[in-house]
Parts: C-alpha cells; structure tokens; sequence
C-alpha cells in the first residue's frame, strides 16, 4: 500500500486518490433572463417537471441544511412532498436532529442538484411546523411499512442494535394489528418560506449561468412576482 504522504507530503499527490483530474464540461443547457419565469416558484416548478420528464431517479429528493444553538450547520437529504407558493414541505420526526435545530434557529437552506441536467437551486428561508391536517394526511398515505418504521423510530437517537427496532415494529404490529397505526406526536411536516432562490446551469470552461431571486424586504406575498428581484451573478 502507497504511503499517501509520500509525495510532497501531500493525500493529494498520491496517484491512487488524485482527483485533480475529475472533471468534464457543462453542456447540457444555458439560462438567460428573458427566459426565467418571473416567479421563482414557477421557475422552480419549470426544472422539477424537467429533471422528472428526463427520470431522473429521486428527482424531488434535497440536501437540507439547518443550523444549530452553536450556530454549527448540519445537512442531510429529505424529500420534497409539497410546493407551492407558500413554500417547501417535507416530513419528518421533529424529535430529531434536524427538528431540534429548525426548534432553536428556524434558517434552513435546501439544494436540489440534477447531474444529467447540469443544474443546482439553494432555496433558502425559514421553516415552520404544517398544519396537523396537513401532517395526518400524509403519514396514511404512506405504505404500512413506513408508517410502522416512522413510529418505532426515535429518529437521530442511539439505539443499542438492529434488533431493538425490529423488536419494536412487531411490538407494534402486535398492538395495532389491523394496521391502524395513528401518526406519533412527534411526527409530521414542515414548511420552509422561501426568500431567496438560485438557479444555476453548468457552462462551458466553468462560466456558468447564475440567477438570483430575493423577496424584497418587507414583502408580504411571496406569491407576487413582482416582489422578488432577480439578478445575475458572477460563476
Ligand atoms: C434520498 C434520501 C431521502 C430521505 N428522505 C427523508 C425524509 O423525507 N425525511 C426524513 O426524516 N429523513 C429522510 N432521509 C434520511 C435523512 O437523510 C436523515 O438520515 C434523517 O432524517 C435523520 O437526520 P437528522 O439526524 O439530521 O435529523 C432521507 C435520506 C435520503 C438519502
């Protein structure tokens, strides 16, 4: 085995691991301002409806960062289940780390990227908890299997072994035999108001195409489009 610190004491030099040579052009597609809807939702919904025509597997799914009480950014995938809008919905345990965090600093950041269309958005905003309603009808729409895993799962927390978790879904399915799970307190959705979205496209020799939107402060209606700005920047 290579001593990675063989070469001017750096993991970099090593030719196994090198990876100064990963890199390929951006070609798939270009943005201009004329053709950006003047909603960044709309526009939002424009790409998502791409990368899902394209089948892009996991297409609604989103790296979400929140933050917290010591101001330390976490960031891990969820799924997108709503938009519209009033905002960005996903579902989760709010017992969990994430939830913890959105309880002490409420900013969160979402980034979507699809690969083959060479395209990223950071949406970013506050969250909030979604209506009960809203939370119920989701869990029962889910597949029994999930609904038993969500209620057996105190999310981010240890557990001792694999088997703890399994023991307790067939605790469960022996209490609720007919299915008939109820959703956990714990559980349900939250809602991320945006107030600021980017959209990039990859272009060639690394000049890529940049636009921004930012609600302008004081705005009540995010649903106006001409309460955003929209400007240019630099790759
Ligand atoms: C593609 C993908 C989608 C995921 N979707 C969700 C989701 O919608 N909700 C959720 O709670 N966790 C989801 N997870 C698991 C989370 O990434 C994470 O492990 C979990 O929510 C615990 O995060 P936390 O400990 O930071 O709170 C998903 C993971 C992947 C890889």
């Amino acid at each position: 085995m290579s001593n990675s610190k063989d070469k001017n004491n750096s993991p970099a030099a090593s030719a196994d691991n090198s990876l100064i040579e990963q890199r390929r052009q951006y070609e798939a597609g270009t943005l201009y301002r004329d053709s950006l809807a003047a909603s960044p939702v709309k526009q939002f919904e424009d790409w998502l409806r791409d990368a899902r025509d394209a089948k892009l597997i996991d297409a609604t799914s989103v790296a979400l960062t929140t933050v917290d009480a010591d101001h330390k950014p976490h960031t891990r995938m969820v799924l997108l289940k709503q938009f519209s809008d009033d905002g960005f919905i996903w579902f989760t345990d709010r017992s969990s780390d994430k939830g913890l965090q959105i309880e002490s600093n409420p900013a969160v950041c979402m980034l979507f990227f699809w690969r083959e269309l060479e395209r990223q958005v950071r949406i970013e905003g506050h969250a909030r908890k979604v209506d009960d309603s809203l939370s119920d009808e989701y869990f029962y729409s889910r597949p029994e299997g999930s609904r038993f895993s969500a209620a057996a799962s105190d999310q981010s927390r240890i557990v001792t072994n694999r088997k703890v978790l399994e023991d307790k879904v067939s605790e469960l399915h022996g209490q609720f035999s007919d299915g008939s799970i109820p959703r956990p307190d714990r559980w349900g959705g939250y809602v991320l108001e945006p107030d600021y979205f980017e959209f990039w496209q990859g272009r060639n020799d690394r000049l890529h195409d940049r636009f921004t939107y930012r609600l302008r402060a004081g705005t009540q209606s995010t649903a106006e489009p001409t309460q955003w700005t929209i400007d240019r920047l630099s790759p």
